[in-house]
């Protein structure tokens, strides 16, 4: 095994039983007449390798972004994309900065592909703070979410211009950017060929079992990373479902209505945690210094959330699951009245 091999940390996936809202999921149910188009997928073919689905699939994605289908690169989720480019992009000891907190996948592809990975040590969601960082250690490559995972906070797209203007190169990963598509950065990539936009199918089009996601960039940059992506990487089932439903541009629509609805109920519910901060995603951030133990009562409830060092990630869940965050609240309420 490589050096330190050790303090990689395994990711083990573990099956839940109740609610899931940890893991920023969708909760819209794919529509009936969906399901059905996707029963109609052919299974001709499975014996060769995947070509035409993946066309299709470009072709239906780029439509879907506004770019063309040289500017995108498909993975088995956003996560391979970023293993991907980061062996692309980094020679050993190279510099990689994140604003902290991040999506911890960050820290982890930077140490796989041999770099050091550096966040700010204060105000790590701030501007200046990290603009500071990245003067400090001039970075080869800046990785952040917009919205931010867990916060939900938004970069504006000022900053990410003058990020981008410090950096060879900056990743900036949009996950959660279908919930607030005005927001995207995909509109100035033009003028900015060094930023290197990711997207996924598996949060708010629900298709995260299908394993699909998208790298936009500049056609030059696409075809130099590209040399870096194992020939068949993606299942062309999976490109044959995600194609129908992505040329259904009604679902998109729905499936954000309901999160967004949803994302507004659960910020009334939540209030009594403490201070959230304002989020555009399918999730919301609550400071609180006691985030375990919250995590433990939401679970006695069947609920299962995210907790952090200075509070809790909850997703946008089902009415039903709210129901049942109303019982322990009440209950806690009631503990501590009495
Ligand atoms: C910010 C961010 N980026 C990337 C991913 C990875 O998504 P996927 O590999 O399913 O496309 C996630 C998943 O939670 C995420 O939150």
């Amino acid at each position: 095994m490589r050096r330190n091999y050790q303090s990689i940390p395994r990711y083990v996936p573990h099956e839940v039983t109740g609610f899931a809202l940890n893991q920023n999921e969708s909760q819209f149910e794919l529509p009936e007449r969906l399901k059905q188009e996707i029963r109609n997928v052919s299974l001709e073919g499975l014996n060769s390798y995947p070509v035409s689905e993946l066309i299709a699939l470009k072709k239906s994605y780029a439509t879907y972004a506004g770019v063309k289908p040289n500017q995108l690169m498909v993975g088995s989720g956003s996560d391979e994309l970023l293993a991907i480019l980061s062996q692309a992009i980094l020679d050993a000891e190279d510099q990689v900065i994140a604003p902290a907190p991040d999506f911890s996948m960050y820290g982890i592809y930077t140490q796989i592909a041999r770099a050091n990975f550096v966040q700010p040590q204060t105000e790590g969601l701030s501007f200046e703070s990290l603009m500071k960082t990245i003067k400090e250690h001039e970075p080869k490559l800046v990785l952040l979410s917009n919205p931010n995972n867990p916060t939900g906070k938004m970069w504006t797209k000022e900053e990410i211009e003058t990020i981008a203007a410090h950096v060879p190169f900056l990743v900036v990963d949009e996950a959660y950017i279908d919930f607030t598509m005005q927001d995207s950065f995909v509109t100035e990539l033009g003028y900015h060929p060094n930023v290197i936009i990711l997207r996924t199918l598996s949060k708010a089009f629900g298709l995260a079992n299908l394993r699909i996601g998208f790298m936009i960039a500049d056609a030059k940059v696409i075809e130099q990373i590209d040399r870096f992506r194992s020939p068949f990487n993606v299942s062309g089932l999976s490109a044959a479902v995600a194609t129908v439903v992505l040329n259904d541009s009604d679902y998109i629509k729905e499936s954000v209505r309901f999160h967004n609805e949803q994302r507004d109920k659960l910020e009334t519910l939540l209030q009594p945690i403490g201070e959230m901060i304002p989020s555009r995603a399918n999730f919301l951030y609550i400071k609180t210094d006691e985030s375990h133990v919250w995590a433990e009562r939401f679970l006695d409830h069947g609920i299962h959330i995210r907790a952090f060092s200075d509070g809790i990630r909850v997703s946008a869940g089902t009415d039903e699951a709210y129901t049942h965050i109303q019982n322990m609240l009440n209950e806690v309420n009631s503990v501590e009245n009495s």
